[in-house]
């Protein structure tokens, strides 16, 4: 009869432990027992990058990376893409089920009331340079937003934090959208609560002079879909930063702004910019090949951006819709040209004995930004659209990991190679 453990020798005291699986995982702490003496601390894992390491247990969004799948709450995120809005989606990430016809009305009604900021976030945000990074403005006033609503420290009252989800969720769009209008000198433009949540983001950002903004329903669904698409994406590093930043027990708005910080970077959310710098950069079909030798001789320090992903090793299924949502939207903006060089790249990476050894295929990035760029968004604000739709899924995980009984501040150990004590050498000896 099979049992559910794993038998460990200790080949340095030949003694035998027997450790306990449990949902294909032993556990770390179960490690420390394999001691050489009494005082030995015990045995540690190493797992630089948290490669092979489980941080928490969850319900929330299924990733196959092999097989290409990617779920919420056990829904195929095709499914939703397809059917669902993204606030349905939000919904459906933060409670685990979708929502009710009045749940969903309720939802609505609240985050949509929750869009407004106080006067002085307006002040605060003025006070950006003004070529200030929008995704450095929205980072920073998601962590000023903690100065303005102090309750949000009772985390562990429910009525709270509902209260703060319906804030974080609504005032992201109005921030972004204020970080843009910023950072090209005009005027902040207040939410409206006819629109849908994609509309009224459209409208903040892009309305001018007229009397009713009335956004494109293509470019209004397409934005909406590539919420969904962001909404979650399990342990990546921004949700862990929400997560383990979060563990400390501070406010979720200090929590999110760290998450956000995470995102900014570029082999995060940062690589849909990096991808059309690199498409620029090409420039033309012809020069792809040069590129890709360029890339597969750089080891590692030139990267193919948009391409490979820690966690899949197949065609990333977000990267599959936004191909096609790509169609949609070139046909109400126009063809972006930089599209055909994608094309092409994609084309022979995918045939290229390099990436295709190494399981490289192209991210939900590498399509991304030729949308956004069509739909005349800067390439400074796409990691700002991405924390729009993530802060659905930050704030899901945020919550499931605070009502964990499991959980305890995120506290990682270390392997210490430094010196051994030594003594200290005054200045003029050394
Ligand atoms: N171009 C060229 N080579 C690559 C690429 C790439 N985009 N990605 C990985 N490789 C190579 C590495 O050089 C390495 O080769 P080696 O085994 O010969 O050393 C091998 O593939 C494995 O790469 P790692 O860096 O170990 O993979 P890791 O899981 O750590 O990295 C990551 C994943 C960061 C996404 C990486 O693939 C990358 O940098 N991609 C480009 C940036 C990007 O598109 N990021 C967006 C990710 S999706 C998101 O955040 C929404």
């Amino acid at each position: 009869m099979p049992k559910d453990s794993l038998t460990v020798t200790d080949n340095r005291t030949g003694k035998q432990y027997e450790l306990p699986i449990e949902n294909g995982a032993v556990r770390g702490m179960d490690l420390r027992q394999i001691k050489v003496s009494d005082d030995d601390f015990g045995l540690m894992s190493y797992d630089p990058a948290f490669m092979n390491t489980a941080s928490c247990k969850s319900s929330i969004t299924f990733i196959d990376g092999d097989k290409g799948i990617l779920r919420y709450r056990g829904y195929p995120i095709e499914q939703l893409a397809e059917k669902a809005t993204y606030l349905e989606t939000a919904y459906l990430l933060r409670h685990g089920e979708l929502p009710t016809k009045p749940q969903l009305e309720d939802w609505k009604k609240n985050i949509t009331l929750h869009t407004f900021v106080h006067e002085n976030v307006k002040k605060f945000m003025d006070g950006f340079h003004y070529d200030a990074h929008p995704m450095g403005m929205f980072t920073s006033t998601m962590a000023a937003l903690s100065t303005f609503y102090p309750d949000a420290k009772n985390i562990f009252d429910a009525e709270s934090r509902q209260l703060q989800i319906y804030r974080l969720i609504g005032k992201v769009t109005t921030i972004a959208a204020f970080a843009y209008r910023h950072s090209i000198g005009l005027p902040y433009t207040h939410p409206e609560d006819d629109l849908t949540y994609a509309g009224n983001f459209l409208k903040m950002l892009f309305k001018r002079s007229e009397a009713h903004y009335k956004p494109n329903p293509v470019l209004e669904k397409a934005l909406d879909v590539l919420f969904i698409l962001h909404a979650d994406h399990e342990q990546n590093c921004s949700t862990n930063a929400m997560r383990s930043v979060g563990s400390s027990h501070v406010d979720p708005y200090s929590a999110l702004a760290a998450a956000s910080a995470a995102l900014y970077g570029p082999l995060h959310g940062g690589a849909n910019e990096a991808v059309l710098r690199m498409l620029k950069e090409i420039g033309s079909k012809d020069k792809i090949p040069a590129f890709i030798k360029e890339v597969k001789e750089g080891k590692g320090d030139k990267r193919l951006m948009g391409f490979g992903h820690r966690v899949y090793k197949n065609y990333d299924p977000r990267a599959k819709i936004i191909k096609k949502l790509a169609d949609d939207v070139f046909e109400v903006t126009g063809r972006n040209p930089l599209l055909d060089i994608a094309l092409e790249l994609e084309k022979i990476a995918l045939e290229d004995d390099y990436f295709v050894k190494r399981k490289l295929y192209p991210n939900v990035d590498f399509y991304s930004g030729l949308i956004y760029q069509a739909m005349k968004f800067p390439v400074d604000m796409f990691p700002v659209l991405f924390a729009i739709g993530r802060t659905s899924g930050w704030v899901a995980q945020w919550e499931e990991m605070l009502l964990d009984g499991e959980q305890k501040i995120a506290r990682p150990r270390q392997l210490y190679l430094g010196h051994a004590q030594r003594q200290y050498v005054p200045l003029v000896r050394r």
